[in-house]
Formats: structure tokens, sequence, C-alpha cells
């Protein structure tokens, strides 16, 4: 497919205002890494030596976001020091001379402008946006879910943003699931926008059973919203699960026809659940210049160990 821009795309004279703030919601319990996450933020939890969270605002940073607000809960005081100075801690390296690590401490202080608020009650993904509001203002901006990790070397939000300058609206981010998955997310009701990788979006459906879901496209967490999602956002009753819900909200916009989807077919990590936390986490590393070709040589070791069944050889010893 050529690129061309759909006939019922927004008029080009419809200034659209550039995008430079994201809001990225921090205030899950983090239920499922508990005891770890009993006095630390899941946010904060680390792949591979760089909490979750700070991919996320680099993310942000590296498509021009240069503003970004924390939507917290408890324990908001980890995230705020992490993206804060460290004074002790900079002297100390400084004066060992350990540039490296002095440089790894100051990095996350100088990616962006970081602000927080809090969201007090605990009332959805909806209400966290909404929270966001007065911080905000009346501009569109981007919302980045910390527990979806996209590769670094991925361009989404980039290509969202791209989205958003020429079509105004709102932009959401798609993948394609397996029908087995859908239930865990968002889904869409897309049709073609008359671009390669964009569709209209029609119609929004919280986590919908196999059998009423619209398609097999899922909402992963990159979203660029126009402004007008607050009004609704205001309005929106709890949904599903007794939560103010970013998707109901969204599938009013989407009714309005100012909704698009961006497909994304590259690597994505959930780093919410579990297992998908520690793929992560075996493939940053592998990925890694300094750690990668000694971890990816031990991880073959280990992987020919686990091919007969067994649980490698030190598992076995431990188990006999
Ligand atoms: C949230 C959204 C859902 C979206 C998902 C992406 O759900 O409500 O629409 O598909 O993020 O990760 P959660 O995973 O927080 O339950």
């Amino acid at each position: 497919m050529g690129r061309m821009i759909a006939p019922h795309s927004a008029p080009r004279s419809v200034p659209a205002r550039t995008v430079r703030k994201a809001v990225v919601p921090a205030a899950g319990l983090g239920t499922r890494f508990l005891p770890a996450t009993k006095a630390t933020p899941k946010e904060m939890l680390p792949i591979v030596d760089k909490p979750a969270i700070q991919y996320v605002v680099e993310e942000a940073a590296a498509a021009g976001l240069g503003d970004v607000l924390m939507v917290t809960g408890r324990h908001k005081r980890a995230i705020e020091d992490h993206f804060d100075h460290a004074l002790e801690l900079e002297q100390a390296l400084s004066a060992k001379g350990d540039t490296v690590r002095l440089d790894a401490v100051r990095d996350s202080a100088r990616l962006a402008d970081i602000h927080h608020i809090r969201q007090g009650d605990p009332l959805g993904l909806g209400h966290a946006v909404l929270c966001a509001r007065r911080h905000v203002g009346d501009e569109p901006f981007a919302v980045l879910l910390g527990d979806d990790l996209i590769d670094p070397r991925e361009t989404l939000l980039s290509r969202m943003l791209d989205v958003r300058a020429r079509r105004a609206g709102s932009v959401i981010a798609l993948m394609e699931v397996p029908p087995e998955q859908i239930h865990l997310y968002g889904c869409a009701a897309v049709e073609p926008a008359g671009e390669d990788g964009v569709v209209r979006v029609t119609g929004l459906v919280e986590k919908p059973s196999r059998r009423d879901a619209p398609s097999t496209y899922a909402v992963i967490g990159r979203y660029v919203l126009d402004p007008a999602v607050f009004d609704v956002l205001e309005r929106t009753p709890p949904g599903r699960g007794g939560e103010i819900q970013l998707t109901d909200a969204l599938q009013e916009l989407a009714a309005g026809g100012t909704v698009h989807g961006v497909v994304f077919d590259g690597l994505r990590y959930d780093t919410g659940d579990k297992a998908d936390y520690l793929r992560t986490v075996v493939r940053m590393a592998c990925d890694r210049p300094d750690l990668g070709p000694e971890f990816r040589a031990w991880l073959k070791e280990f992987v020919a160990g686990l091919a007969d069944g067994g649980t490698g050889a030190e598992g076995e010893r431990l188990a006999a």
C-alpha cells in the first residue's frame, strides 16, 4: 500500500499542537511480584541493572517528550529519588574517579523534567490519566504504561506522534495477538486508513471474551491522546473490574471518528507478568555489549543441560 492520506482524516488546516508531555501511570500495587514489591514499587524492579520505569522515561525522552508526569501511589519516594540527583553517591563515585558509574547515576536525573502527582484512590487507568489533567492542560500528550516495555531500538512512539501531527485526534498502539490472549487487553475494531501500518479505530472494548472480541488487535500501553479525552473521562462511569477505564473513554472518541491506531509488530515485553519479566531480563542481558558475550555462552550451556528435560547440572545435584 502506498502512503496516502485517508479521505476522512482531519483537515490539514487543523493546527496539530506539538506533543511535549508524557504521563506515566505508576500507582499499581505490584501484587504479582510480592514480596519483592512489599517495600519497593514494581516500576523500580531492575531489568538487568536499570529500573523498568527508566526505560519508559528514556523512550519518552528519545521521542522528544521532555516533560514526564508520574502518577504514583504508595512508594512514591523511591521513584522520585531515582530521577533526582544523589549527591553523596555522586561525590563518592567522583572521588574514586569512577566516571562510568557516575554517568549511570546522573543519567536518570538528566533525562527529562520529571513531575509527580499522587493518584489517591486507585480507581483505574482512566482515573490515573484524569489525575494528569491540570498538569497537561489543553495540549495533546502521550501516556506510557510501565508494564509494557518497548525495545529501545523500536520507534513506535515517534510513529504515533507523527500520525497525531498529520491526522490530529488520538492515536493508540495496536498489536495482533493470538485470539486466546485477547481477553487480557483492550481490543479495537478497525478499518483501513489508507496508510501502511495505520488503521482507523471504529470501536474499543476492554478485555472482551474471545467470542465477543471485534478483532485480534490488542491495545498496548502507548497512547497519544487529544486533551478532549479529559472531558470524556470526567463522565466515564466505572467499567470492567469496577474501574474507570481509559478504553471506555477512548471508545466514545472512536465513535466520533477521531482515533487512529498504529500497528506494531516489533519487540514488546510485558514486565508485569513474572515469566515475561524473566524473558525480558534474559533478552536484554544477551543484547548488552558488556554482559552479552559471557552471558550468552553460559545460557547456551545451561539450555543444553535443559534439553533432556533436566534442570541443569547444578539443579540436578541440588535436587538429588
Ligand atoms: C491496560 C489497559 C488495556 C491495555 C493494557 C496494555 O490493562 O486497560 O486496555 O490493553 O493495559 O498493557 P492492564 O494490563 O493494566 O490491566
